[in-house]
Parts: C-alpha cells; structure tokens; sequence
C-alpha cells in the first residue's frame, strides 16, 4: 500500500477576510503536499477555519447578521484567495459544520470525560476577546494585551477543567525524545524549558451566556466549549473520527502539523496530552512558522497593518505570492515583508532567471527543432531537493533549481547552440534538444515550487513552443498607489 502524508494547517478564525499571514502556513503545506503527491504517496491536505467565539459574535452583531452569516461571507474569501494561490487541499473543514466537526468534537469531550480528566470548577482570569484567550498577568503590558492593545475583562465563572497537570513529564519525554517532531530545534528547546514547570489545568469550556456562538459541553446544558476542544480536535473530526473510523484510521496521525509559533504551545503540549488522554496516536511532527510582519509588527486586524493577499496577487500573479513566501522568507523565524524585497525578487529571479531562460530556450527550440523534444521518463527527485522539503528548508529546494538555471543559462552561453545551429546544423539542433530536456527537468522540480509555471513550462516544451510573458516585467507605474509593505 503507498504511504499516506497527512498535512495540516491552522484553523484560521473567520472574522474577518484573510491577511497574508493566514496564506503563509497554507502556501507552505500546498508546497509539501504537492511535493509528497508527485511520489505517489497518499496524501491529505487540510485547511479550514475557526468559525466560533465571542469575536465573532459581537461582530456579527456590530454588522447586525448572525455568526453564521458572517463567517460563511469570510470563508467564502478564504476558499476564493486559496483558489487563486492553487491550494490543493483535500477538505476544508468549519468548527461550525455540525455534520462533519461537532461529533466528533462532542466524541473527544466524553471521551476525556470518561477517562477522568475533565472536572468542574470556578475560573477567575484575564480574557482578551482579541487573542480568544485568558491571559496571564506575566503577559500583559502595562495591564494591556501587547498584541491588542487592550485590557482584558476579568473574569470569575464555573468552568470544565482538563488535568493538563496530569501530563507535565510525559510531554517533557515526548518533546525531548522527538517523539513529536519539533522544527525549527530553538523552538522545540522552548518547549522544555516551559514545561520544566508544572502544567496547570485548562479552563475547557465557558458558560452558554459568555459565549453562546459554540459547540455545546455534552450532557451540560449550561456550557459551551472553549477553544481547545472545539478547535484542536478539528484535526481529528475532519478526516472522520466520531463518524468515519476507516478513514480516520487509515490517515491518523497527522505526518505534519504547520502552525504559527504562538500556537505552538497549544499543539505541542495542550493538544498531545488530549490525544494521550483519548489513547490516541499523536502527530509525528510539529512545524512552528516565524510571524510575517509588517510594520515590525505581527500582521493583524486589529493593529491595522495587514496587506490584502488579493492585491498582491492582482499585480505579481500568485506564483509570485508563493514563490517570495517560501523562498525568500524564512519559516524558522519572523520576516518582514517589504515591498522592495517582493519586486527585487520577482524581477531577479523570477523574470530575469526562470523567465528569460525559458524564453531563450524554447525560442531557439521552435526556430530550429523539427519536433518537440520528449520530456524524460519519471525519474526520483534529487536527494538534496527532497531532503530540503522534508525538514522544511523550502528556500533551499528553491536555491537547488535555481543552481540548475544557472547552470543551463551558463551551458547556453559557453556552447552557443544560436550560433553552432548556423555551422553545423545536427550538432546545433542537438545541443538546443538538451537544452530543452534539462529545461523539462527544471519544470518537474518545479512542480510544488510553482505548480502553474511548472505546467505552462512543460506544455510548451511538448507543444514546441515559446511561451508568452511566463513572469511580466513589471512597468514602473505598477508601484504607485500600490500596498506599502515596508516598516
Ligand atoms: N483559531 C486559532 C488556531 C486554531 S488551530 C487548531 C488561531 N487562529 S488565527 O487566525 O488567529 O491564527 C491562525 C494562524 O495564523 C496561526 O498559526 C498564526 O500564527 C497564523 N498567523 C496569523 N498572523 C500571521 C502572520 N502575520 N504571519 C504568519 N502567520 C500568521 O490562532
């Protein structure tokens, strides 16, 4: 039987249109799934959203529409900006979809409950509607949430517990034998040291009047869940537990988990211990992404600085959204995204490199080629591509087909095919079908790397055909009115 790869991102809260920080961690799995497709490995590739909360319902409210309406006019700009970035997930799955989520969801809760780690008791914190969480004191500034620059409400009400406590040196063993894969290893040694203390337990589930926009506590008519169970277990519900266990069996565990590194703690410590506490298997590995930033600061709605993925891809194309993300930012640590940097590496690598090649070889391939030149038969990618993709060092795989450009751009200019074609025309004519071969070979690495141009590469190879403008030059006037991306 072939391998299965199941790959998932975050659910991504639907109160508001997506900003590019919620297509960086999507791109980045398209890349792997893609990548884990072409050798023939069953894959699945999840993405969805996070439709409930108070956020959410007070906005619908403000808008004067209910939750749902809201968030099914968000998700719609979710799946429309996917659609555009050619992300090829299998399922997008809404914590608010009763048919596929919510029994799943409720599964789990008993499923805990069963097992002893769910109790009742009063909770008395600080909850930022902004972040959809309890805060700490250690956390705020000047009593402010820094990433919303507000004070949260305090808080005082009975709530389900789940006995995190329970689980303190068994995720400690867990993350310090790789038993759970963490990248980047920084974050995985920030892991240890915070759980060198003991957990605490976590509030579960919030009473029905504080948050009424929710999955409902079984058997609790008082209570909804909080976050953790109703968003975590989307991992599990969507690919059947409570409903289809087949099919949950044949992909459970997930391969890879992508999250942002400030929901790292959430699936690294909160999540593997539901998973224990249901006898679950747990997730073979983390990938904790940097924040995209902007204005040096996280990307957010609520600090005003989020640049619409939309407008980027109407000037650049999305080949050039997904390119600048997995190449020229790095997933280990944050990046900030700047307008220069975008067009420098649009132009240089992607105009000038990849798109003048293309150009050149295929010109000299329909000029003097009586044929198209076949592409060569399905061969195992290079070790060194596939080692980068699998431990997520996308930007190297990236830096591995470019060598190749180079290195066919320097074969054009030292062996002069344009020219040798004029003296000796068999030996010119077999120069440029090498040419072209090794130029197929450059679109198949592309494949997950830039799945279109890898595409429209390979049909005009076959076609026998130079291509029009793969990557435009961009006019100088694009610039104006454009997005302001730098800080
Ligand atoms: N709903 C929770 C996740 C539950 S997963 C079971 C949530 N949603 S979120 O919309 O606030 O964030 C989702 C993801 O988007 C997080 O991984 C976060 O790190 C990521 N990003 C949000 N802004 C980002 C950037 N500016 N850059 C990169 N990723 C960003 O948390």
């Amino acid at each position: 039987m072939a391998d299965k790869f199941y790959i998932t991102t975050p659910i991504y809260y639907s109160n508001a249109v997506p900003h590019l920080g919620h297509a960086y961690a999507t791109t980045l799995a398209d890349i792997l799934a893609r990548f884990h497709r072409l050798q023939n490995e069953e894959v699945f590739f999840l993405t969805g959203t996070a439709d409930h909360g108070q956020k959410i319902e007070k906005k619908a409210k403000e808008e004067g529409i209910t939750p749902q309406e809201l968030t099914d006019k968000n998700v719609a700009s979710f799946k429309d900006l996917y659609e555009k970035l050619e992300i090829s997930n299998d399922f997008f799955i809404r914590n608010s979809d009763k048919k596929h989520h919510w029994p799943g969801a409720q599964a789990l809760w008993k499923k805990l409950v069963d097992t002893g780690d769910i109790y009742k008791g009063p909770y008395e914190g600080l909850y930022c509607v902004g972040c959809e969480k309890f805060l700490t004191e250690k956390e705020l500034e000047d009593g402010k949430c820094p990433d919303h620059n507000q004070e949260p409400e305090k808080v005082v009400e009975e709530n389900y517990f789940f006995r995190l406590s329970n689980y303190t040196d068994q995720l400690r063993d867990i993350i310090q034998n790789d038993v759970i894969r963490i990248y980047p290893e920084h974050r995985k040694n920030e892991l240890i040291s915070f759980i060198s203390n003991d957990l605490e337990d976590v509030s579960f589930s919030r009473p029905k009047e504080k948050v009424g926009w929710a999955i409902p506590v079984p058997n609790d008519e008082a209570q909804n869940m909080y976050v953790w169970c109703e968003e975590l277990s989307n991992y599990i519900t969507a690919i059947g537990y409570g409903r289809d266990e087949e099919k949950f069996n044949s992909l459970w565990p997930a391969d890879v988990h992508i999250v942002g590194k400030d929901i790292l703690r959430f699936h690294a410590i909160i999540w593997p211990a539901m998973l224990i506490s249901a006898g679950l298997l747990l997730p073979k590995s983390i990938l904790a992404t940097g924040l995209i930033i902007s204005d040096g600061r996280k990307m957010s709605k609520t600090l005003g600085n989020v640049i619409d993925p939309q407008e980027l891809i109407s000037r650049y194309g999305a080949e050039a959204v997904r390119y600048y993300f997995a190449r020229h930012v790095s997933p280990f640590s944050d990046s900030n995204l700047t307008m220069e940097g975008f067009e420098e590496a649009y132009t240089g690598n992607l105009v000038n490199g990849l798109g003048n090649l293309v150009a050149r070889v295929l010109k000299m391939a329909e000029t003097h080629l009586d044929a198209p030149t076949e592409g060569p038969s399905q061969e195992e990618f290079p070790a060194e591509y596939t080692e980068a993709l699998n431990t997520f060092r996308f930007n190297e795989a990236y830096d591995f087909v470019w060598r190749k450009i180079s290195e066919l751009d320097e074969r054009i200019a030292r062996d002069e095919p344009f020219r040798v074609v004029k003296e000796n025309k068999e030996k010119g004519k077999e120069i440029i079908a090498e040419c072209t071969k090794e130029l197929y070979l450059i679109a198949r690495l592309l494949n997950p790397l830039l799945p279109e141009a890898s595409k429209t590469i390979k049909e005009a190879i076959l076609a026998n055909k130079k291509p029009e403008n793969l990557f435009p030059r961009l006019a100088e006037a694009s610039r104006e009115g454009g997005p302001r991306l730098e800080s």
